[in-house]
């Protein structure tokens, strides 16, 4: 049973929407000003009122102003014996659902009044209970797609870290070499400029810099002594096992797989940009800046950026730690060494970069010490 609120400071007036509204099954509040009326919307949140314009204490503008902003949804009906047309306007305004004359020649006016009123205001109360229930699961939704976005992101880069650690315990490392090496390229590439993503994909390729030696011996990658020149020759290779194991696969190479556990074929043998970096990073690690490091020869600019960064970050990493084959060279002959690297092995500009972010670099070192 709904219930309707009349504000009124004449007494004969609420009695007569009394007597007719209840006979449509109305239950009927009455307040004889303003600030009685205010006080029994917010006591008894009726779902109708009905308010005249002209009152003692608060009158009917200050009532609607107030509805207006703290019950957008209550429908509001000014009645009101006025007449005057600034006074509809002004009730209009200040968000009367509808206004009436007083006196009210035909009730059914009155009773239709509210009928429209009280219908707009369930239709209002319904579209925004879809529109919530709508939003909800729209957010829920979107909060499981994160979620699993979040988990492919995560068990990728699991994936490419243990990938990266396992060709580093073949050199009898920790695999913390790995995770310096891109938490160093990370920073750098942030100082160079590049955006997040594109620091976090270089970070993360840069792991797999050193892949390929999982396809070098151990007789050739474990040997104390200097390395015959055919050795040395074969241990260069590991740049190219390197691209060849981050080239995008073949259907062939899938096909017995997919066959057997469900999976995307075209996913699986796609070329993603983390896939390109990483086979970048792999196969161009050791060139020199002065065109004297393989496998290619290349010199300056032409060596990928992305290379360029890791073999910064890898030589002073390598000089600094502990090889079953060498003792670690001291933080101050480290960056000695980088410097006088500059230009001849490595890029002049990122050298400069990896001295201005050297705090973070050594905070790196320190937290991640082997
Ligand atoms: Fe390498
Ligand atoms: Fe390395």
């Amino acid at each position: 049973m709904p219930t309707i609120l009349t504000i009124d400071d004449e007494s004969l007036i609420r009695d007569s929407f009394r007597f007719y509204l209840e006979d449509y099954d109305y239950q009927m509040l009455e307040a004889e000003n303003g600030r009685i009326g205010l006080e029994m919307i917010h006591k008894k949140q009726p779902d109708l009122v009905l308010v005249d314009l002209r009152m003692p204490e608060v009158d009917g503008l200050e009532v609607l102003q107030d509805v207006h902003e703290n019950y957008p949804d209550l429908p509001i009906i000014v009645v009101s014996g006025t007449g005057v047309i600034g006074d509809v306007v002004e009730a209009m305004k200040r968000g009367a659902w509808s206004y009436l004359l007083k006196p009210i020649a035909d009730f059914n006016t009155l009773r239709y009044a509210v009928e429209q009123a009280l219908e707009k205001a369930r239709l209002i109360k319904e579209n925004r209970c879809y529109r919530e229930e709508l939003e909800e699961k729209v957010r829920l939704r979107t909060q499981a797609l994160e979620h699993s976005n979040q988990l492919l992101r995560d068990t990728r880069m699991q994936v490419i870290l243990r990938l990266g650690k396992a060709s580093e315990y073949r050199d009898k490392a920790t695999g913390r070499h790995v995770i310096r090496v891109s938490c160093y390229t990370k920073i750098l590439a942030n100082c160079m400029g590049f955006s997040e993503a594109e620091a976090d994909i270089m970070a993360l390729g840069s792991a797999l810099h050193d892949v390929g030696k999982i396809g070098i011996s151990d007789g050739i990658l474990l040997k104390p002594g200097r390395l015959s020149p055919e050795e040395w020759e074969t241990m260069q290779r590991h740049c190219l096992l390197g691209r060849e194991l981050l080239s995008p696969l073949s259907v062939e190479d899938v096909e017995g797989f997919t066959s057997e556990v469900e999976g995307n074929m075209e996913g699986i043998i796609s070329d993603s940009g983390l896939l390109q970096i990483s086979r970048i990073i792999a196969y161009s690690h050791h060139e020199r800046w002065d065109g004297s490091g393989y496998p290619e020869g290349l010199k300056g600019d032409e060596i990928p950026i992305a290379a360029r960064i890791v073999t910064a970050v890898d030589i002073y990493d390598a000089i600094g730690s502990k090889r079953p084959y060498k003792e670690a060279f001291s933080e101050e002959e480290c960056l000695r060494i980088v410097r006088e690297a500059s230009g001849i092995i490595l890029d002049p500009q990122i050298v400069d970069h990896f001295f201005d972010s050297l705090d973070q670099i050594q905070q790196v070192k320190a937290k991640w010490a082997d």
